[in-house]
C-alpha cells in the first residue's frame, strides 16, 4: 500500500525506462500494483514487456461482495497475475490456507496466473514448525488440481520474519526451504511438474543480496516489495 496516482505513475515510468534501456531478455518482470494503479499503469508499460499483476483478488466472478475485486474485473484490465496469500493478507486481513486454496482455485479456472505465497513466522521457525506450516500451506494450495493446471501457477516462498524487516534468510535457509517446496510439488504433482514450477524467494531482497539468492538451484526468482519503490535498485535485482 504504497504511492498515490501520481507518485506510482512516476515511479512506473522510471522503471519502464531503465527496463528499456537495459538488455533483459532472459527475464519475466512482473509489477504488481496497488488496484487504483492498474488501468494507468496498463498504459504506461505498453511495449516494454513488463507483465501487470495485482496483490489479491476474490474468488467469486461478481455479486454481493462490496469492496472486493474479482478476476474477472481483473482481468478486463488486462492482470495476467495474480499474489494470492500474501503474509500480509494471511496476517492482517483473516486470510487461511482455505481461502488462498479457494482463490487459486477460482485463478486457475479463470486462467490468471496465481502467485502463491506462503512462509513461516519467527515463532514457527524457532519452534522447528518451518517445514511444517510451509508444507500444509503449500499442500492446502495446490490441492486438487491437475499437473497440468500446475503449469498456471508460481510459489512465492516468503518467511514472515524477512519481509520489510531489513533481515534475510540466508541463501542456504531460503534454497532449503524451496528445495523442501520442489519436492512436495514432486510428490503431488510428479517429477515434471516439480521441475517446470517457478519459486520464487521474497523477504528483504536488495541487489546486494540478490545475486547470492538467485544463484542458488531451486530459487526461480523474486518477489520484491520495498527494494522495488526505488527503481535503481528494482533495476539492480532484475540484473542479478
Ligand atoms: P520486502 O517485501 O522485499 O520489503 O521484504 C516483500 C514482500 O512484501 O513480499
Amino acid at each position: 500500500m504504497n504511492t498515490d496516482l501520481h507518485g506510482g505513475y512516476q515511479l512506473m515510468k522510471e522503471i519502464v525506462s531503465l527496463v528499456r534501456e537495459a538488455d533483459l531478455e532472459q527475464c519475466e518482470i512482473m509489477i504488481f500494483p496497488s488496484f487504483i494503479h492498474l488501468k494507468t499503469f496498463d498504459n504506461t508499460i505498453n511495449g516494454s514487456g513488463i507483465v501487470l499483476g495485482a496483490q489479491n483478488c476474490h474468488f467469486a466472478p461478481s455479486g454481493a461482495y462490496t469492496g472486493e475485486i474479482s478476476l474477472e474485473m481483473l482481468k478486463s484490465i488486462p492482470v495476467k497475475y495474480v499474489l494470492i496469500g500474501h503474509s500480509e493478507r494471511r496476517q492482517y486481513f483473516a486470510e487461511t490456507n482455505e481461502s488462498v486454496a479457494q482463490k487459486t482455485k477460482a485463478a486457475v479456472e479463470q486462467e490468471v496466473h496465481a502467485i502463491v505465497c506462503v512462509g513461516e513466522t519467527l515463532e514457527e521457525r524457532q519452534s522447528e514448525k518451518h517445514f511444517e506450516v510451509v508444507g500444509l500451506q503449500v499442500r492446502t494450495a495446490l490441492e486438487g488440481l491437475s499437473a497440468q493446471e500446475l503449469q498456471s501457477i508460481v510459489i512465492a516462498y516468503e518467511p514472515v520474519w524477512a519481509i520489510g524487516t531489513g533481515l534475510t534468510a540466508s541463501a542456504d535457509q531460503a534454497q532449503e526451504m524451496h528445495a523442501y517446496i520442489r519436492g512436495l510439488v514432486q510428490e503431488s504433482h510428479g517429477s515434471p511438474a516439480a521441475e517446470a514450477i517457478r519459486i520464487l524467494y521474497g523477504g528483504s531482497v536488495k541487489p546486494a543480496n540478490a545475486t547470492e539468492l538467485f544463484s542458488q538451484a531451486d530459487i526461480d526468482g523474486g518477489l520484491i516489495g520495498g527494494a522495488s519503490l526505488k527503481a535503481e535498485d528494482f533495476l539492480g535485482i532484475i540484473r542479478a
